[in-house]
């Protein structure tokens, strides 16, 4: 039955590799013929181990192509596959196979049909979260992102078969279903959702303001309520990057799959910072980290009538300014700060291109403290090397998806 026509007359290889995932495999190909596709299933060896061939030549009508070797095709089997391919996607694509690819291996039907492909190409891995986090996954991710001929759709944090937690499972098949649409250029879904144009990125993001204790029950903080952050942090998830978010004293619920940091002071939020920076492909610096902090915190409560005469403040470190001057000529990390200025809009542009070039990062979102502070909209400039960009009034979520296409845009440059 034909639920919706939105991938009629498209033919899509279904690469299916050795992973526990590989049952869902069978749902994205019952999902892809219901949408109008013919799905073409290329199993390797490692795949029969888990899903019968049976069960795939049942739900696509097709026979299942397994070995390259198969002496019943005429000709070349990879190369007539890859041919008919409108889009090939591989799910579960295993690190070996990920490996494979990256490295241009040709050593089964589903390595090769790759190496041939015209079309796009998606690959949705699916592993343990320490194969993912494992330093040549991610350098084989890295390779196959700067080669910039494959795309990847996930990997999801949450459960995996050990029952282990973290980043590495497959996305559901429907979130494949919306990445295939967008590619084949029939979606009905929002453009920003499919695009997971972040995967396999690691992002953190700051959010939130800090509290400088000045005793033990009071403080010196700002109106920051975090919404910003948080809107990055979720709009980050769903385009599919890895995301560590260092919070401040907020009341907001955290997004799914983010690894969350709370922390109080700015002392200590540059503390989690230095921590969740090593190997992050991005820094947004969406926080509002004190610039002051009391020289003293006093231990004990002050008594009404006992106030001090004057409170005696000490500037907190710039941690974004530090990563700026640590990271020297190199493009890596992508450094994102906020300015948030009160004034007119030439004033507040004006700022952020100082604070720029003062804190040497490549971007400042330049905002305007009355509308931007605990609101849910916002009103935004980009302010990069060359040009300061109006993003105009919009809500916090549609205005963290344009600091993200821009950042987006940062981490490509910064690859080439
Ligand atoms: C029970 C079991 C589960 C596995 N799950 C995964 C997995 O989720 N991801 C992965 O990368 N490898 C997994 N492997 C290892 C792969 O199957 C193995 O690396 C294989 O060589 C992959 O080959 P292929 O990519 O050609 O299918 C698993 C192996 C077993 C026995």
């Amino acid at each position: 039955m034909t639920v919706s026509g939105s991938l009629h007359g498209k033919t899509i290889v279904l690469g299916v590799t050795g992973s526990i995932a590989a049952f869902k495999a069978v749902i994205l190909a019952r999902r892809l013929i219901e949408r109008g596709a013919t799905v073409l299933p290329v199993l390797t060896a490692g795949a029969t181990r888990f899903v019968g061939a049976v069960t795939f030549s049942g739900i696509t009508g097709q026979k299942v192509a397994a070995d390259m070797w198969d002496p019943e095709f005429a000709g070349e089997m990879h190369v007539a596959l890859a041919e008919r391919a409108d889009l090939v996607v591989v799910a579960p694509t295993t690190a070996d196979l990920l490996a494979r690819a990256a490295t241009g291996r040709a050593d089964d039907l589903l390595a090769a049909l790759i190496l041939c492909a015209r079309s796009p190409v998606l690959l949705a891995p699916a592993m343990h979260p320490r194969m993912w986090d494992h330093p040549a996954v991610r350098a084989n991710v890295a390779s196959l992102r700067g080669q910039g001929r494959i795309d990847l759709v996930g990997p999801a944090s949450g459960a995996v078969a050990s029952g282990e937690s973290g980043l590495g499972r497959m996305v559901e098949p429907e979130e494949i279903v919306r990445a295939i649409e967008a590619r084949l250029g029939s979606s009905p879904v929002p453009a920003p959702v499919q695009l997971h144009d972040l995967s396999g990125y690691r992002l953190v993001i700051s959010a939130g303001p800090t509290q400088e204790a000045i005793d033990p029950v009071r403080f010196l903080g700002n109106r920051s309520s975090g919404k910003m952050g948080f809107a990055l942090a979720t709009r980050a998830i769903a385009r599919g990057a890895e995301v560590t978010l260092v919070a401040g004293p907020v009341s907001q619920t955290t997004p799914s799959g983010v690894i969350r940091i709370d922390v109080t002071s700015a002392l200590e939020m540059k503390g989690a910072l230095e921590s969740a920076m090593p190997g992050a492909d991005a820094l947004i610096m969406a926080a509002a980290v004190a610039d002051f902090r009391p020289v003293h915190a006093s231990a004990i409560k002050w008594k009404k009538g006992h106030a001090p005469q004057a409170l005696q403040l000490v500037e907190n470190p710039d941690v974004l300014a530090g990563l700026g001057e640590a990271r020297g000529e190199a493009r890596r990390p992508v450094l994102v700060g906020f300015a948030l200025e009160t004034g007119d809009r030439e004033h507040v542009i004006a700022e952020a291109r100082g604070k720029r070039v003062r804190k040497k990062v490549d971007l400042i979102v330049a905002n305007a403290a009355h509308i931007a502070l605990g609101g849910d909209d916002t009103e935004v400039f980009l302010v990069d090397e060359t040009e300061a960009t109006a993003v105009g009034h919009m809500s916090k979520s549609d205005s963290a998806d344009a600091i993200l296409d821009r950042t987006v845009q940062l981490l490509k440059q910064s690859a080439s």
